[in-house]
């Protein structure tokens, strides 16, 4: 057997060795956890600013059960904490500073094997991108979502209700009083956002792709099964450690393209494109965005729950999590894909069931026969603009009308409820200079909320287009990411209030309606905005982001670099 990368710094003797081994006693080791048994880092996202991730220190210690159970050695590790509700400007412009947190802590340790806990929306994509860059062995546990929330005798769900409850506020139908009682009804538990936002997309992604154990997605945070799969993870991770069953082995195309797949059968988030195109840069696995219309296309969205339908992740999983989805959809998936359990899909989701056809529904009763993300070009989106069909309204799908023009978030919250703006039900709302270097960081800000007046009236949908993304557990007519974005130059920079913008998704256009010699002439006197930041992590981040279709990664992230052992440090 080849030496275990650990035992590069605990094996042998020496001054080297004293050292490493010295300062780890004061953890209250023995001798023999330097043996060379396999040394199994924990990747702990654990913050008291990340809610979501707040039982991680009880979760922990079921994963340390089961690595030492397996006969490894775990040591936990903190990393930079994405948590979605209070980072600003938007959690998103950290995902890639946590994965370089990661991938470092990752290489210049002495470990064999990662386990990733994962759960607000980019802490998953971050940790994955990180170890994926190393490729040590690696297995994602998530933290699981929390209880449905329960207000006034009915569900609600995370993120969803609080656009639909401010939203009733502004239009004078919900009370100030009922909004405030609605905060601590909806997030009762621990766990992350239980609607299938961003969140619970992510961790069914991780489990599509192989990377998570079978159920891993939907145990609520509380469930004891929560701890058990922790449990079972931590046994797994020394066993793939002895296996080198390596991320780069499970992360192939295939595997992408039953994510993609599952992401359209459960109505995922549109911020999975990102974070999956992200990851599949670092194993460079070829993905592109088209690949996500192609493969996503015909696949029907059968799970209903919000933000496109009616339930919430607590039912999921009673009705039986993703092993029961993969099952409905089986002869739409690569079923030979490799996982993290050492089998492939089909073994994994052999004896899957579906308990509740009303919460995963049969593919003939389907909540939208073609799911997934739809990925629109034209003039206005050369390098494509994508939608969620499943949470948009059907009569809007194809729909021609006068763009009202917002120059940037600031501008748009001057004037949106302006009396005097502009604006009618037919109109389509533009919002640019929120892409990944403009806002920085391509914040969920592309749900912009309806103008008051037109609210008031009982209109609820309107077409929006920016360079932005949105929340995962926010739905309507709203079209994203367009790339490339208005603060490097892209046709959303010339877009004025007036002109018309045709939109049909069936067809996948997205059109300026203005002649190319005009748009040509605005073109000459664009002048890109003022960078927010200058110099520090952000200037960085600005000067390297890759637009939208490219993953929002740095460019000099992009790639695996690998686990080498480095120089010893003395
Ligand atoms: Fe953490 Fe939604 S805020 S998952």
């Amino acid at each position: 057997m080849t030496k275990r990368r650990s035992q590069h710094w605990f094996g042998g003797q020496g001054k080297d060795a004293f050292i490493h081994r010295s300062w780890m006693k004061n953890n209250g080791l023995p001798d023999d956890a330097f043996d060379g048994r396999p040394v199994i880092g924990i990747c702990n996202t654990f913050s008291e600013f990340t809610p979501c991730h707040v039982h991680f220190r009880g979760l922990i210690e079921h994963i340390k059960a089961g690595v030492l159970e397996a006969g490894g050695l775990p040591l936990e590790f903190p990393v930079f904490s994405c948590g979605e509700s209070n980072l600003r400007p938007t959690a998103m412009l950290f995902r890639n500073l946590a994965s370089m947190d990661v991938e470092e802590a990752i290489r210049g340790n002495p470990m064999d094997g990662v386990v990733l806990m994962a759960g607000c929306d980019k802490t998953t994509p971050s940790l994955v991108m990180g170890a994926a860059s190393c490729d040590l062995p690696a297995i994602v546990i998530s933290g699981g979502p929390m209880l449905n929330g329960r207000f006034q005798g009915r569900e609600i769900g995370s993120g969803t209700d609080v656009w639909k409850f401010s939203e009733d506020v502004r239009a004078g139908v919900m009370s100030e009083q009922d909004f405030a009682d609605a905060e601590s009804a909806m997030s009762r538990s621990p766990g992350h956002c239980m609607t299938m936002g961003t969140a619970s997309t992510m961790a069914s992604m991780v489990e599509a792709l192989g990377l998570a154990l079978p159920g891993n997605a939907a145990y609520p945070a509380v469930d004891a099964r929560r701890n058990r799969i922790a449990r079972m993870t931590g046994r797994r991770i020394v066993e793939m450690v002895n296996e080198d069953l390596r991320p780069s082995a499970i992360l192939k195309k295939s595997a992408f393209a039953n994510a993609i797949r599952v992401n359209g059968a459960i109505g995922g988030s549109t911020n999975a494109v990102v974070h999956l195109l992200a990851i599949a840069g670092r194993v460079g696995t070829e993905l592109s965005l088209d690949d996500w219309d192609s493969y996503g296309r015909d696949v029907p969205t059968i799970l209903d729950l919000m933000p496109s339908g009616r339930f919430l992740m607590e039912d999921f999983c009673y009705a039986g999590g993703i092993p029961a989805v993969m099952k409905e959809i089986a002869d739409m998936l690569d079923l030979d894909a490799l996982t993290v359990t050492g089998k492939s899909l089909r073994d994994n989701i052999e004896t899957a069931q579906n308990y509740n056809p009303q919460v995963i529904r049969p593919r003939d009763k389907a909540l939208t026969a073609q799911g997934g993300i739809a990925v629109l070009r034209g003039n206005m989106a050369p390098d494509g603009a994508i939608i969620k069909p499943s949470a948009a309204t059907p009569a809007l799908m194809k729909h021609r009308g006068r763009a009202v023009v917002f120059e940037d978030i600031d501008d748009y919250k001057a004037r949106v409820d302006d009396p005097e703006l502009d604006i009618d039900k037919t109109s389509i709302m533009v919002l640019r200079n929120c892409g990944p270097k403009g806002y920085p960081g391509m914040a969920e800000v592309g749900n912009m909320a309806l103008p008051q007046k037109l609210l008031a009236k009982g209109v609820r949908d309107m077409v929006r287009i920016s360079d932005a993304r949105m929340s995962g557990t926010a739905f309507g007519t709203v079209i994203l990411h367009a790339a490339p974005e208005a603060a490097v130059g892209g046709p959303l920079a010339l877009v004025r209030s007036g002109d018309i913008i045709e939109l049909d998704v069936e067809a996948r256009k997205l059109h300026l309606d203005v002649p190319e010699q005009e748009l040509a002439r605005r073109r000459q006197s664009w002048k890109p905005p003022e960078p927010a930041m200058r110099g520090g992590y952000q200037g960085l981040y600005i000067e390297h982001v890759l637009q939208a279709d490219r993953g929002a990664d740095l460019d000099f992230l992009v790639g695996s670099r690998g686990h080498a052992i480095p120089r010893e440090s003395h």
